[in-house]
């Protein structure tokens, strides 16, 4: 029975069948995990970043793990946009569900023509602007740590495009509120919160770095708690949709990141523990929400207002659809 309930929503202008998605670079083009489970039940998939030219990403070797987490420093190793939407594209774009890409520059330029082609191509339903990768030079984190870079990416990528704009920021700044204001200033549909944490692992025998790349970017279960609250700092700032993203591994940790202010959420790392796991978090999430009341709203049939009943901060839910009920849980916690 409650496997029915509707979780549909649109959020960012993005319109997904549930709230839960699987993070970029967990789950390569989408296609790898069709053998684990029927991917077309995800709410959505956001694709590994893309660049325009393929990039071979960082030596090996580039990932190790770490007490509930691990660190990866593959350097957004990816197969370059021609391949992208020659080949893979028109498999996942029959999948069935939305396909967000994320994708990346070394130069604003860059990011631009990158922006501009994905506006031109069919089967896209949003793109995800990654400013904060730490494990490249130029790009990724380098222009997501500056206020002012942040400013004229966004806003020159916002300039070429119509389709749904997501920026993806790091949690490695001093205040992310700051960046999520000027996200949104600058045209941003979405915010997804956040990015790997900077991290560092050594080998006690050879006494060296276990990376090649010496520092990498940490992510699972240990960087939870600093996802919630960077969530819960940007839904104050903003109200534009934030996807919330780190160490989601159970249904109750999505509830905690919509009650800190997500409107959706990704799950990364835990891709790797359970291939399946996102097909479980949705039906688990159904269960969850009856045990908490809180999709009373859709099961007697009333429509209310996106968070509405619970008083909820009515454009930073920015999510319209049946499934009222937990839309009253995002950013719940702020008005306890
Ligand atoms: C191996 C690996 C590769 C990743 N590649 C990307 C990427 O290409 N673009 C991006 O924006 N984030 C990338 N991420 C970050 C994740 O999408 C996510 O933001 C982060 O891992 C935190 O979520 P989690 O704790 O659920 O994994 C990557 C993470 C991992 C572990």
């Amino acid at each position: 029975m409650s496997k029915n309930i509707d979780l549909s929503s649109t959020v960012a202008g993005i319109e997904l069948k549930n709230p839960v998605l699987a993070a970029s670079g967990t789950f390569g083009y989408g296609l790898l995990y069709e053998k684990f489970f029927d991917v077309s039940v995800l709410g959505g998939f956001v694709t590994k970043g893309l660049s325009l030219k393929p990039k071979a990403g960082n030596p090996a070797p580039r990932i190790c793990e770490t007490p509930s987490g691990m660190l990866n420093a593959i350097g957004l190793q990816n197969i370059g946009f021609d391949k992208f939407a020659g080949q893979k594209l028109p498999k996942l774009s029959k999948i069935g569900t939305s396909v967000i890409v994320n994708f990346f520059g070394d130069t604003i330029d860059e990011y631009v023509a990158m922006a501009e082609r994905l506006d031109d191509t069919a089967g896209v339903h949003g793109l995800e602007m990654n400013i904060s990768c730490p494990n490249v030079e130029k790009g990724g984190a380098a222009f997501g740590k500056d206020l002012k870079t942040t400013e004229k990416v966004v806003s020159a990528c916002r300039g070429v495009t119509s389709k749904p704009l997501i920026v993806k920021l790091t949690p490695d700044v001093a205040d992310i509120a700051e960046f999520a204001r000027v996200c949104e200033a600058n045209g941003a549909d979405g915010i997804s919160v956040i990015n790997t944490v900077p991290g560092m692992a050594i080998d006690i025998r050879s006494r060296k770095p276990v990376l090649a790349n010496i520092t990498g970017g940490l992510s699972g279960p240990a960087i939870k708690p600093i996802a919630v609250r960077m969530v819960w700092r940007c839904y104050e700032a903003v109200d534009i949709p934030i996807f919330g993203i780190g160490g989601i591994a159970c249904a109750e940790d999505i509830v905690e990141f919509m009650l800190a202010g997500a409107s959706a959420v990704q799950i990364g790392t835990m891709n790797f523990v359970d291939p399946s796991i996102c097909a479980r978090l949705i039906d688990d999430l159904k269960i969850l929400l009856k045990e908490l009341g809180a999709n009373e709203a859709y099961e007697a049939g009333g429509a209310t207002e996106a968070g509405g009943a619970n008083g909820a901060k009515m454009t930073n839910a920015g999510a319209t659809g049946a499934a009222d009920g937990y839309k009253g849980l995002i950013g719940a916690a702020h008005r306890t």
